[in-house]
């Protein structure tokens, strides 16, 4: 599987099915992605995104799944603690810690709350928390679904930053951590590469800092 990181939040993961996670990039499009299945963690616009536009089939917490329909887009409701397959592809919906919206027109309504996803496919598991404070549990999803890689914010102010992302990449153990939601904009500001310091000298982790547009292989 080849993991893209596009920006912000957003991810792709591709092999045997395209996957892309909350498709948002400041001042950009995730159009030519062209992903089988979108996968949304929270209502947000930096996660939603483009969600509505691509129409693609779209996993979501049930109250943005219904939100969509609405709007025409194929969509797969679930909740937290629950697992979908998708085109052969699992999506396991985990705790985050966060709020969670839709807007419409400026006004907030009620979009179900913010989730992360275990997502697998060609026998590789990637976590992406999606936003989201510390939580011990978190220990809870490495040990249950033991992720190959995962996608942690490290931004601060509306999600952990480095500190916090340094103790949840212990508590899930995956043996690749990205870091993500960071650098979008001045409010969430992080270094990447102290975060990364930081990691691998107080544990046997690896911390892969990726530019947007950069591209990881995971696994076969
Ligand atoms: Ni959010
Ligand atoms: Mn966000």
């Amino acid at each position: 599987m080849q993991l893209t990181y596009l920006g912000h939040s957003c991810v792709l993961l591709s092999g045997t099915r395209k996957v892309l996670i909350d498709p948002f990039i400041e001042g950009g499009s995730v159009a030519g992605t062209n992903p089988d299945i979108v996968a949304v963690t929270h209502g947000h616009n930096d996660h939603m995104g483009e969600t509505v536009s691509l129409a693609r089939k779209t996993v979501a917490i049930s109250e943005i799944a219904r939100f969509l329909k609405s709007r025409g887009v194929p969509s797969e409701g679930m909740n937290i603690g629950g697992t979908l397959t998708v085109d052969g592809v699992t999506f396991t919906m985990t705790p985050a810690l966060h709020s969670g919206s839709i807007d419409e027109g400026g006004i907030p309504g009620f979009g179900g709350t913010a989730a992360g996803f275990v997502i697998g496919m060609d026998n590789v598991r990637v976590y992406h928390a999606g936003d989201t404070a510390l939580f011990s549990d978190m220990k809870l999803i490495g040990d249950l679904y033991h992720p190959d890689v995962a996608l942690l914010p490290i931004g601060g102010r509306y999600t952990m930053g480095g500190a916090e992302a340094m103790m949840a990449a212990n508590y899930i153990g995956a043996k690749l951590v990205i870091p993500i939601h960071y650098n979008t904009w001045d409010r969430i500001a992080a270094d990447p590469h102290a975060f990364k310091k930081a990691v691998e000298r107080t544990s046997d982790l690896k911390v892969q800092v990726l530019n947007p547009g950069e591209s990881v292989g995971i696994g076969t």
